[in-house]
């Protein structure tokens, strides 16, 4: 391997550049390369301090995380340990000065905080993501961090995993300087004047913002409702908060000792397999076998929303907090006030809740254009279609923006059930149609489902990746079959929940099981927050329950002629007050008890265990169909679906990687006696069988495949 760190002297200052790519990880060598630097450039009397720095788009983005993989899985050497190197850059007897750029992650910023100064980029990420990785900071991130920017902000930092930018970072003392221009040159300025003029201070012996047992008690109580909140039922969270703790209680080494046992603690744990399960998921998802790195995207400046409904809206919002121009279209001026009145009244309500300040979301709104013409839809790059869930309409548009589109403007429609194929078919230009589902609040979820038709080009779904990227989405390319893959999916959960309240369990024990489990939401309140009048609509249009021998649910189709169409009509599977909170409605106890009683359907009680089972069990059964059958390229990328689009919890790795973990034999021997006691509906998917039988899992099978 040649030395992953590049050695010059400028002025008498040694510029070390971690040279590692493509993100500067600690990978193996990489630590101990760096160390002997350090001691070279320490050594060297020509050299007067040191300035330390990544090479390439980035400062050091983290420890390895493929080692950690290795770690989490049963290997605790794997995780190598920075103490000698943190404690050599401490103690160097010269000053070292950390120059970031890009992203200063998890071990790459534990290595800043051991220099002894650290200038940034305006544009540069410092954090501790670690919690993203079901992990916490395992070289001394939460000994040093609070020593630099007090309690409460390293607690912020560790629990939520969120980075902060230059100037905040500035702000809170965890850097000395935000750099404008070459910031090499500046850092070695800044070194050069350090060297002479300032008293080097170690962050370990910084104890002055360590705070007293009695302020820190109420910011670790509020650090772990802040877990509770938005990491639920995670492990790593509550044990950065015990690492913090011990730099508040215990002297720097012992705090450090305690640190690394918590941390070790999460590599071992179930959750920080899955989550690193879903790390390295989220970036195979855009490795597409036979889509070469070679083919270019095409480029994407303008963008036009054809639809200024919920999703129109969403769509358009997204593209402008992108920074793209887009125009809105509509057929009615009234339909299009509103929709931009919607649009309006989201950015709002996120100026109140402090996420964006007044002029940042006027700059955004500005880039939105409504248009009634499809003059400005003509001069788009990428069109995207997000009207009405109906073929006809669909393929009238279809038709209407072939005429208008200019050449090599992508089209795509928003569509999340219709057939991609058919709508390319009324074009004349297939080979630039592709479906981008994207998921409700489309601003906000960070699924995208791009739908390869059966002509979409290569080149086309290049760049629906990289728009995607644009947008801070993750795609995840899926075939066009039938409800594609996360609702194709969704069905056979909920018709099981809906099976379950209708043999006796009630909507609101169903939910309350799932979201026990780590669903986000249960499946009973998602239909009603999608609304039942929808589910309805796509169950028409994908044809579901044409054999009359299948058992069908029968509820949903009563609610839906009695208008209760969900949280939108304050009335679904459950009954919603004017904030929209539900409660369990006693009229559709009673017309699920008498739907029961119609149909015969014998009633008994049900534990969470088989709630849960049968509800996942019918996702996963379906997902394997799903990965048999080719409509996604890898199991895992289901979990990514999962994760990012249905609210299936991160930690338990997605529906795939979860039923690895539970054991696929004992999955296809529940599936085997469901089917017994259930009926065919339960017959398992022969990939099911065929893993189970050869004691592989879906992780081995994309392993095999990859
Ligand atoms: N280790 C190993 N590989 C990494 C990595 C890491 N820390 N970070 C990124 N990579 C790899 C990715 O797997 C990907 O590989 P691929 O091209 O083969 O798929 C490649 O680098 C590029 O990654 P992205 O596609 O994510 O590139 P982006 O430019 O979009 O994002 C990034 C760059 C912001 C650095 C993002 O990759 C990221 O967030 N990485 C994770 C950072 C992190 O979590 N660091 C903490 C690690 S844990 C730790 O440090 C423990 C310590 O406390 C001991």
């Amino acid at each position: 391997m040649t030395n992953p760190v590049i050695t010059t002297v400028r002025d008498s200052v040694a510029v070390l550049a971690v040279d590692y790519p493509p993100v500067n990880a600690l990978g193996p060598g990489v630590p101990s390369a760096i160390l002997e630097a350090i001691e070279a450039a320490e050594r060297n009397a020509d050299v007067s301090a040191i300035v330390f720095m990544g090479a390439g788009k980035t400062f050091v983005a983290g420890a390895d995380i493929n080692t950690l993989e290795r770690a989490a899985w049963g290997d605790p050497d794997a995780a190598c340990d920075l103490h000698p190197l943190l404690a050599r850059i401490e103690d160097c007897s010269k000053p070292v000065v950390m120059a970031i750029h890009g992203t200063a992650l998890g071990g790459g910023l534990e290595i800043a905080m051991a220099g002894h100064f650290r200038v940034a980029a305006a544009d540069a990420l410092l954090g501790q993501p670690e919690v993203n990785l079901g992990i916490i900071p395992g070289a001394e991130g939460t000994q040093r961090l609070p020593r630099l920017v007090g309690v409460a902000k390293a607690l912020d930092m560790c629990v939520t995993g969120k980075p902060l930018k230059a100037a905040e970072a500035h702000a809170a003392g965890l850097i000395d300087r935000v750099m404008d221009g070459d910031l090499v040159a500046g850092a070695v300025r800044f070194a050069r004047s350090v060297a002479v003029t300032v008293r080097v201070r170690k962050t370990r012996e910084r104890d002055e913002l360590l705070g007293t047992a009695e302020e820190n008690a109420p910011l670790f109580a509020a650090a772990r409702e802040l877990a509770a909140k938005v990491r639920r039922r995670q492990v790593a969270p509550g044990k950065a908060i015990d690492a913090i703790t011990a730099a508040t209680t215990l002297p720097f080494d012992e705090g450090c000792r305690r640190e690394r046992e918590l941390f070790f603690e999460c590599v071992k744990g179930e959750q920080a397999r899955a989550l690193i399960h879903i790390f390295f998921a989220e970036r195979a998802v855009t490795k597409i076998r036979g889509l070469s790195k070679d083919v270019q995207p095409r480029p994407i400046s303008r963008v036009a929303v054809v639809g200024a409904g919920t999703m129109g809206g969403g769509i358009a919002t997204a593209c402008a907090n992108a920074g793209l121009a887009v125009s809105v279209k509509d057929a009615t001026r009234a339909a299009l006030d509103a929709g931009f009145a919607t649009i309006r009244r989201n950015y709002d309500a996120t100026v109140k809740r402090g996420r964006l300040t007044g002029d940042a979301a006027a700059e955004r709104i500005a880039r939105i254009t409504p248009v009634l013409s499809y003059d400005d839809v003509a001069t788009a790059d990428l069109v995207i279609e997000a009207v009405f869930e109906n073929m006809e309409l669909k393929s009238h548009i279809f038709r209407e923006l072939d005429a208008v589109a200019k050449p090599g403007a992508v089209l795509a429609s928003n569509t999340s059930t219709l057939d991609i194929d058919a709508l390319a078919s009324v074009t004349s230009r297939p080979e630039d149609v592709v479906g981008l589902h994207f998921f409700s609040p489309a601003n906000v979820m960070r699924l995208l489902e791009v739908v390869r038709g059966a002509r979409t080009s290569p080149d086309l779904l290049a760049t629906a990746l990289a728009f995607a990227k644009r947008l801070g989405k993750v795609p995840v390319v899926v075939a066009n079959c039938r409800g594609f893959v996360g609702n194709r999916m969704m069905f056979p959960y909920m018709y099981e929940a809906q099976f379950l309240v209708e043999e006796g369990a009630t909507p609101e024990q169903v939910d309350r099981a799932l979201t026990g489990f780590g669903m986000a939401m249960g499946i009973f309140a998602v239909d009603d927050m999608a609304g039942i009048d929808v589910a309805w609509r796509v169950r028409q249009e994908l044809g579901h329950f044409q054999d009359p021998s299948e058992r069908r649910p029968l509820v949903a189709d009563k609610l839906y002629e009695l208008g209760r169409h969900g949280q939108k009509a304050g009335r679904g599977w459950y009954r919603y007050d004017e904030q929209r909170k539900p409660s369990p409605d006693p009229e559709v106890v009673e017309l699920i008890k008498t739907t029961a009683r119609e149909a015969g359907i014998p009633q008994r009680s049900h534990d969470d265990r088989e709630i849960v089972e049968r509800c996942l069990y019918a996702l996963i059964n379906e997902g394997a169909r799903i990965v048999a059958d080719g409509s996604v390229q890898r199991a895992s990328d289901i979990d990514v679906i999962y994760a990012n689009g249905y609210g299936f919890p991160a930690w338990r790795g997605g529906p795939m990687f979860y039923a690895d973990r539970v054991g696929l034999r004992e999955v296809h021997d529940r599936i085997l006696q469901f089917e017994r006691d259930f009926g065919p509906r339960w017959a398992p998917a022969p990939l099911l069988t065929e893993l189970a039988q050869t004691n592989r899992t879906f992780r081995d099978l994309d392993r095999e495949r990859s």
